[in-house]
């Protein structure tokens, strides 16, 4: 097939990530970009981005999620490995975990993934503010999406792809002008797609001025501090099921200012530089499947929760493997 025609749907870091390996994969394929938001208006934007998955992030199957998790951890750290490191917005990252439960601690997704995962020593415990029983000690990557988004819109753009700032009502607005449509609407799904399965996950940051904050620091409740590029230091959070305020809320706020610098009392210095919500895109699975609607080939992948930063190349790869078994297809069947 020459040139196949191909849309992306959303500019979050799925989609982006979506589209630069479909360009690897299918050389002088003419894709098309298209999103309402784009760069730091996405959800992408909000988050820290550090890699770090949780037990709510699931595939169809514990060897899928696993396998998703541990491409991704691979594609993070070739990108970590080559001078484009720091522009794209990757850059490694320790990161203590502290909590008054023990299986809190342990992450049997990524323990025997990243370079190191071991439990604090008792001097390790006494490190931050509060009275911890449980540590953890890790070292992983981070994201961050203010760099990244850009990063991949500069790479898809110069290999001859589109950049189209539009909003999507229905598939029939496109119908006829793609061979194969990829969903990465995010939470924009929901609407697009009236997928019940797919519901909002409220956080909402700060972001200060802190560049003396060289590791991450979780405790319980929701509790984080996650130093990016710049010194600018994510603190958190809100983790509201169902919730789609996407308003800051003034209580959060001071909520989250108080557990930061009870855990990090050094914090109690820094200028609080932004302020951000996002709705996390939470399903069970993740959906990354082909469907057939009315005649054109789509291909979904959204509903990656709180893990879309880590987790979006691994699911990314599976959805354009999809895309392309089924570019090759005549089929008019409904999966
Ligand atoms: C406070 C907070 C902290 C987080 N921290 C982390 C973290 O540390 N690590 C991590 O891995 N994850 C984290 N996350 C989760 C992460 O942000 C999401 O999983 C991820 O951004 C989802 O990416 P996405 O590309 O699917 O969605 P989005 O970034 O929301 O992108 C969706 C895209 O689709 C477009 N779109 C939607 N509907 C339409 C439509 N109808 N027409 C046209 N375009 C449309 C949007 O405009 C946008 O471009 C965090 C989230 C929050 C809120
Ligand atoms: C953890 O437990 C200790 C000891 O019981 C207690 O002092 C501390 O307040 C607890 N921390 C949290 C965050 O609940
Ligand atoms: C996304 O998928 C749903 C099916 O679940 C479909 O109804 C919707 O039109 C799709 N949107 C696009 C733009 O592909």
């Amino acid at each position: 097939m020459d040139s196949p025609k191909i849309a992306v749907i959303g500019a979050g870091v799925v989609g982006l990530s979506v589209a630069k390996i479909l360009q690897e994969e299918l050389r002088g394929s003419d894709i098309s970009v298209i999103a309402e938001q784009f760069k730091d208006d996405t959800t992408s934007a909000v988050a820290a981005g550090i890699f770090r998955p949780g037990p709510s992030f699931r595939g169809s199957t514990q060897d899928i999620t696993k396998k998703w998790i541990k491409d991704s951890w691979h594609y993070w750290v070739n990108i970590l490995k080559t001078a484009e490191a720091p522009q794209a917005g990757v850059t490694s990252l320790s990161s203590y975990l502290f909590s008054n439960n023990s299986h809190v601690t342990r992450n049997h997704l990524i323990e025997d993934l990243v370079p190191v995962y071991r439990p604090v020593t008792g001097e390790e415990l006494k490190i931050c503010g509060g009275d911890w029983k449980y540590g953890a000690y890790y070292s992983t990557v981070l994201i961050e999406c203010k760099r990244h988004l850009p990063w991949l819109e500069a790479i898809i753009t110069s290999n001859g792809g589109k950049m189209v700032n539009k909003r999507i009502d229905s598939l029939s607005s496109l119908r006829g002008k793609y061979d194969l449509v990829f969903n990465c609407s995010g939470m924009g799904a929901e609407k697009l797609c009236g997928d019940l399965d797919l519901v909002p996950i409220r956080g909402q940051v700060l972001k200060v001025d802190a560049p003396w904050v060289k590791t991450a620091f979780y405790g319980d409740y929701d509790t984080y501090v996650i130093p990016g590029f710049d010194g600018v230091v994510t603190l958190g959070g809100t983790r509201q099921y169902d919730s789609y305020n996407t308003e800051v809320c003034k209580h959060d706020t001071a909520a989250i200012w108080e557990r930061c610098c009870n855990l990090v009392p050094g914090l109690k210095r820094a200028k609080v530089v932004d302020q951000k919500v996002g709705l996390r895109p939470h399903r069970t699975p993740v959906r990354v499947e082909p469907e057939l609607v009315e005649g054109s080939k789509v291909v979904h992948c959204y509903g990656h929760g709180g893990y879309g930063v880590t987790c979006a190349p691994g699911t990314a790869i599976d959805a354009v493997k999809i895309g392309l078994d089924l570019l090759k297809t005549n089929v008019k069947y409904k999966i």
